[in-house]
């Protein structure tokens, strides 16, 4: 089943304490020019204040997770100039500290290499020093515990459901995943930052069990919670656009968990 509830994430009521297994988002970039008028609706101009927005959903996020549940954030750092000084705009670095300002702890995490269409592309000109910049390539995925393990019996049915095999945990747990495509973007004004399925489906089931409840607070056009149906989870969606909102919305009541995934995104693979 896919609950999509239309509104701000910062206000979380309609979920209960301890309800949720695994949190799979990503979230409007920090200082990325695409999110500035979204933010700015919200209150936020600055680094500190969207960071003070996405720090109230990770709040609710760290309530509305079961012990031992898992987040995992997929966040970019960004590259702006500001006041003349062209400079990175630590987004992964403020989350982790963030996150674990919040009593979760912080474990080791993944870097999504993006192939990129044009691997020579840089920052700079020509082939003279000092004053080129490294390409940012890789995007984090953050991944956080909230207290100790989890422990669930050995012989647990739904468990033993959802074991990985030996190939895919190899490939998994290694921590750059270098071989998923970005998701082709669509035109200027339109684009919504939607992460490929491969992303939720390998976090959903590395972090959880089948039957389980899956969060996605900036549930975006819903490639985590269709993602997430299709492998047997239960999904939580928020999206603060009306219209996309109200899309999700006509697209889970249409789901049934054996037909094609709503938004075209195929079927797991
Ligand atoms: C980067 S996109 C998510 C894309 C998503 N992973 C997908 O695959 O489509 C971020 C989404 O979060 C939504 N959003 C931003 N702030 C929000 C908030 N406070 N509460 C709920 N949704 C929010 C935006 O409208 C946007 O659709």
């Amino acid at each position: 089943m896919i609950r999509v509830h239309a509104g701000d994430a910062r206000q979380m009521e309609a979920v209960a304490d301890a309800c949720v297994h695994l949190v799979v988002t990503s979230p409007p970039y920090p200082m990325i020019p695409q999110w500035d008028a979204l933010f700015a609706r919200l209150g936020a101009t600055s680094f500190q204040e969207m960071h003070d927005v996405l720090g109230e959903v990770w709040a609710q996020c760290a309530r509305v997770l079961v012990p031992g549940g898992l987040i995992a954030i997929n966040i970019g750092d960004a590259l702006r100039t500001v006041d003349g000084t062209f400079a990175l705009w630590p987004n992964h670095a403020e989350v982790l500290l963030r996150v674990r300002a919040l009593g979760l702890t912080a474990l080791p995490y993944l870097l999504w290499k993006k192939p990129m269409n044009r691997p020579n592309a840089f920052l700079g000109s020509g082939f003279l020093p000092p004053n080129a910049y490294v390409t940012l390539d890789c995007e984090p995925i953050l991944l956080f515990r909230k207290g100790s393990l989890r422990r669930l019996a050995r012989n647990d049915p739904a468990r033993t459901r959802s074991r990985f095999s030996r190939a895919e945990r190899d490939r998994w747990f290694s921590q750059v995943w270098a071989d998923v495509r970005a998701e082709r973007q669509g035109p200027e004004g339109r684009r919504s930052a939607a992460f490929p399925p491969e992303i939720p489906r390998r976090l959903i089931r590395m972090f959880s069990v089948e039957g389980e409840t899956v969060l996605d607070p900036f549930a975006g056009t819903g490639t985590t919670l269709w993602t997430a149906a299709a492998l047997g989870r239960e999904a939580i969606g928020f999206e603060v656009d009306a219209l996309r909102a109200e899309e999700l919305r006509r697209r889970a009541e249409e789901w049934t968990p054996r037909g094609a995934p709503p938004h075209g995104a195929g079927p797991p693979r």
